[in-house]
C-alpha cells in the first residue's frame, strides 16, 4: 500500500461550543483527511470546545482577549501559540475575535474562516438575525480565506440554506450548522491535500468539491 501523504498541521481557533471543531475532529479520524489538528486555541477559558479537544488528547491553550490591551498584542500571542503547536495553517471555527493584519502576514492564504451567511451578504456578528430581518428566502454558509477585512477574503465554498415561514434564529442556526459541519471539514481536508490554491483571480480548486446537501 502506498504511504499516506503527510498531513498539513493546523490549529483550530474557537470561542464557544466548538461544534465545528467537533466536526473537524470527527473528520480527522479518517485516514484520508488532509490535515492533522495539532492544537486548539480559545480566546475564552470557558469555551466548551476546549473540553472537546482535551477528551481526544489534542493540546489546547487559552489566549484570553481580556489579558491583552489591544488587538495587535492579542494577535501576536495567538500566532505565537499556533506556531508553538507547529501549525502551518489556522482554521477559525466559531472564533469571535478579529485578528490583526500581522496574523495574515504570518499565515498568508492559510487562514480559513466559516461564516453563517452567503458573504458578501450579512458579514459580522448576528449574521443569522440579519438574514431573518432582511426577509431573504435563503441564506447559507461561506468558507473563505481570511484577509485584512472582517468576514472578507477569497471565497472557497458556499452552500445555501432555505429560510422558511416560522423560522427563528435557532431553527436557521441549526440548519446552517448542519451544513457547516459538512462543508468546513471538506474544505479543510482539501486544503490540507493541496487541492485549493489562491492566485490573482481568486480561489482555484484542483479537484471538485463534492456537492453538500443542506
Ligand atoms: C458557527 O455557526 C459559525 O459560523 C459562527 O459561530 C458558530 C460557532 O459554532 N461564526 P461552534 O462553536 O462551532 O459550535
Amino acid at each position: 500500500m502506498a504511504p499516506m501523504p503527510p498531513k498539513l498541521p493546523i490549529a483550530v481557533l474557537i470561542s464557544g461550543s466548538g461544534s465545528n471543531l467537533q466536526a473537524l475532529i470527527d473528520a480527522a479520524n479518517d485516514d484520508a483527511f488532509g490535515c492533522s489538528i495539532v492544537g486548539v486555541i480559545s480566546d475564552r477559558r470557558e469555551a466548551f470546545g476546549l473540553v472537546r479537544a482535551q477528551r481526544v488528547g489534542i493540546p489546547t491553550t487559552v489566549v484570553a482577549w481580556s489579558d491583552f490591551g489591544d488587538r495587535e498584542s492579542f494577535t501576536e500571542a495567538t500566532v505565537d501559540a499556533a506556531r508553538t503547536f507547529g501549525a502551518k495553517a489556522l482554521v477559525l471555527a466559531g472564533f469571535m475575535r478579529i485578528l490583526a493584519a500581522s496574523a495574515i502576514e504570518a499565515y498568508p492564504n492559510a487562514i480559513i474562516n466559516v461564516h453563517p451567511a452567503l458573504l458578501p451578504l450579512f458579514p459580522g456578528a448576528n449574521a443569522i438575525e440579519q438574514a431573518l430581518e432582511a426577509g431573504v428566502a435563503e441564506t447559507g454558509v461561506t468558507v473563505h480565506f481570511v484577509d485584512e477585512l472582517v468576514d472578507h477574503g477569497p471565497v472557497i465554498a458556499q452552500q445555501s440554506v432555505p429560510v422558511v415561514d416560522g423560522d427563528t434564529p435557532d431553527t436557521v442556526r441549526s440548519r446552517i450548522q448542519g451544513v457547516e459541519h459538512l462543508l468546513l471539514p471538506r474544505v479543510v481536508s482539501a486544503f490540507g491535500r493541496g487541492d485549493i490554491t489562491v492566485d490573482a483571480s481568486g480561489v482555484v480548486w484542483h479537484n471538485d468539491l463534492e456537492a453538500v446537501a443542506p
